[in-house]
């Protein structure tokens, strides 16, 4: 066993000159991808960048974007106006965002704020929620969108007052289209219609369209769902989805349309993905039902060969699947292409081994009348098979994977990267998960047959398995060779590509620092080659933090960083601001000292 674990883990490294070629950008590049020197593993308050660097805050949860907000206020007392400021100023838990230019020094962020930690949140720890705590809640989740724009120093601000600048919360109105409107399983006593829905929520990552447009996708919506009937019987696709009598005990039941006991299709009107357009402030945000409905992490566009519009995802949780929805429409650069995701075919990624940590797979379309998905196994019409989506996934033979975050596509967009996290609950390996509880987690890509992403084919294999080779240098644990006691991570999470080629890779794992995870430090984020494999830190959090969230100004040289949650389950934080202050959420702007491009 040691011995094939071993041979396996130098197969891994072989891949890297395996079916994946250089892509043209990095063929062009002659000094090497990655110029900055490694930092170490650290467990400070603080963020820490290499040498040459600096970091500095842009905003951090409760900053106002407007003039007419007060600033964080330290006695964290809620009342109605502190339930009111809560709309004009950033939302807690800053996780996925996108840059959308203006003009050379100006753009819009579009930030999503994730959900809240009521132990910080509260004077009372969120131990005595009350229905105001729940409504200033309801206020700081959501999207931030907000206009920043460069000072004479180089640096980023946020543009008090900006026309672009709104908050969408738990609260906003929005527009359900897509196969899924007006179904009888999306209408609720508010909205007999089916068709509008107040609010997004666990806004976990997102994407970002060629046409300009922000999707944020809506991750662990089960949590803020509770029953206040203790018997309520949950049926096995409200079970399927995670819902439960105490959902993650936020207390959101206390208002209604949050109680399944007595609302019991609302949660079906969560776990999509909306559209929302951050140019046009007044614009209604749009749950575009024909991607889906499971947790979603992330939303990667690319455009096919013949101009169909394709998206990929993740579903994160244990041994969930991995979809791409593509376009019945074709994509038009000269058109608005508004609508073009109401239309198109959900499909699911099943994945046969060939090899050592390599394979083949096929994209199953979820279709009503195909591939069992009919009222035999309890599917009416399209719109069951949507809002039921991992229902469907299961019928049609999905391999589960160990819990899929963000995807990543190359500048080329020839080669998808997901992050699969970590799955303490896998018991059967195979090649694209080769590890019985999985604590660190691995890298795996794959790549379109013909380079068409609107083929049901493609190749895989895996681009690093996380590890700590100092803890278990003996066996699959220690991960792949690219991996070493100065670089070692676990839960890979964030990931993104930069317009040259290197792959951006943020944490949100355990930062214990102790045990299995002895070494690694806080969470922190990493920078890799994809074709050598080499894999280095470039940033640590501070404590209790978790690294989500990143984007570029148009010539990447500030790069945004979430740090989300400092602090949370009251470790010892005060990051950012220090003395006795509470630990906040914040996005950091990095830049080069020398103005060049970062990571280079
Ligand atoms: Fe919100 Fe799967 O992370
Ligand atoms: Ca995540
Ligand atoms: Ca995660
Ligand atoms: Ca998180």
């Amino acid at each position: 066993m040691e011995r094939r674990n071993f041979l396996k883990v130098s197969s891994a490294v072989l891949a890297y000159a395996g079916f994946f070629s250089p892509s043209s950008v990095l063929a062009n590049e002659k000094k090497p991808l990655i110029g900055f020197k490694q930092i170490a593993p650290s467990t400070s308050d603080s963020v820490i960048v290499p040498k040459g660097y600096e970091a500095k805050k842009l905003i951090s949860w409760g900053d106002p974007l407007f003039s007419k907000a007060t600033p964080f206020d330290e006695s964290k007392t809620i009342n109605e106006a502190a339930i009111a400021n809560a709309n004009l100023v950033f939302g807690d838990n800053t996780d996925g965002m996108a840059w959308f230019d203006l003009d050379e020094d100006r753009a819009i962020l579009a930030v999503n704020n994730e959900y809240m930690n009521p132990e910080i949140m509260f004077n009372h720890n969120g131990k005595n929620m009350s229905l105001d705590d729940v409504k200033y809640e309801q206020n700081s989740v959501g999207v931030s969108i907000f206009e920043i724009a460069k000072n004479s120093d180089g640096d980023y601000s946020v543009v008090l007052d900006s026309p672009y600048n709104r908050r969408i919360t738990a609260n906003t109105k929005m527009e359900i289209q897509g196969p899924a409107r007006a179904h009888n399983l999306m209408k609720t006593k508010a909205d007999k219609s089916g068709s509008e829905v107040y609010g997004t929520m666990n806004n976990c990552a997102s994407g970002k369209t060629p046409w300009g447009t922000y999707l944020t996708c809506e991750e662990n919506f089960d949590d803020f769902f509770g029953s206040s009937d203790e018997n309520y019987a949950f049926n096995p696709a409200q079970k399927r989805y995670g819902l439960s009598v105490k959902g993650e005990n936020y207390e959101w039941k206390l208002d209604e349309r949050f109680d399944i006991a007595k609302n019991e299709n609302e949660p079906n009107r969560f776990g999509w993905v909306v559209e929302i357009d951050p140019y046009n402030p007044n614009s209604t945000p749009i749950k575009r039902t024909a991607l889906g409905r499971f947790k979603h992490e992330n939303a990667e566009v690319v455009i096919a060969k013949n101009g169909e519009v394709v998206v990929y995802m993740g579903d994160d949780e244990v041994n969930e699947f991995i979809y791409k929805f593509v376009s019945k429409a074709k994509y038009n650069p000269n058109k608005p292409n508004k609508d073009i995701l109401n239309e198109g075919t959900l499909y699911v990624a099943k994945l046969k081994d060939t090899g050592d940590f390599k394979g083949i797979g096929e994209w199953v379309a979820l279709e009503y009348g195909k591939n069992g998905l009919d009222s035999k196994n309890g599917f009416r019409n399209q719109g069951d098979i949507l809002i039921n989506a991992r229902l469907a996934a299961s019928i049609v033979g999905a391999t589960p994977m160990d819990r899929p975050e963000w995807i990543a596509a190359d500048p080329d967009g020839k080669y998808l990267y997901v992050t699969l996290t970590n799955n303490t609950k896998r018991t059967e390996v195979s090649e694209s998960n080769p590890r019985a509880k999985n604590i660190y987690g691995h890298i795996l890509r794959w790549t379109p047959k013909g380079g068409n992403h609107a083929d049901s084919g493609f190749k895989w294999d895996i681009f690093l398995l996380a590890g700590n080779p100092l803890k278990y240098p003996n066996d699959l644990r220690k991960g792949t060779s690219n991996i070493n006691i100065e670089n070692m991570f676990n839960s890979p999470d964030g990931l993104k590509f930069d317009k040259f080629g290197r792959l951006w890779i943020q944490t949100d794992g355990k930062y214990s620092n102790k045990g299995d995870y002895e070494g690694m430090g806080n969470n922190q984020m990493l920078c890799a080659n994809p074709i050598t494999g080499e894999v280095r830190r470039f940033l640590t959090g501070p404590v209790a933090c978790e690294i989500t969230g990143i984007a570029f100004n148009e010539d990447y040289t500030t790069m945004f960083v979430g740090i989300q949650h400092p602090g949370e389950n009251l470790a010892n934080s005060h990051y950012p601001n220090g003395g006795n202050s509470t630990p906040r959420s914040t996005i950091v702007q990095i830049r080069k000292k020398d103005g060049g491009v970062i990571g280079s």
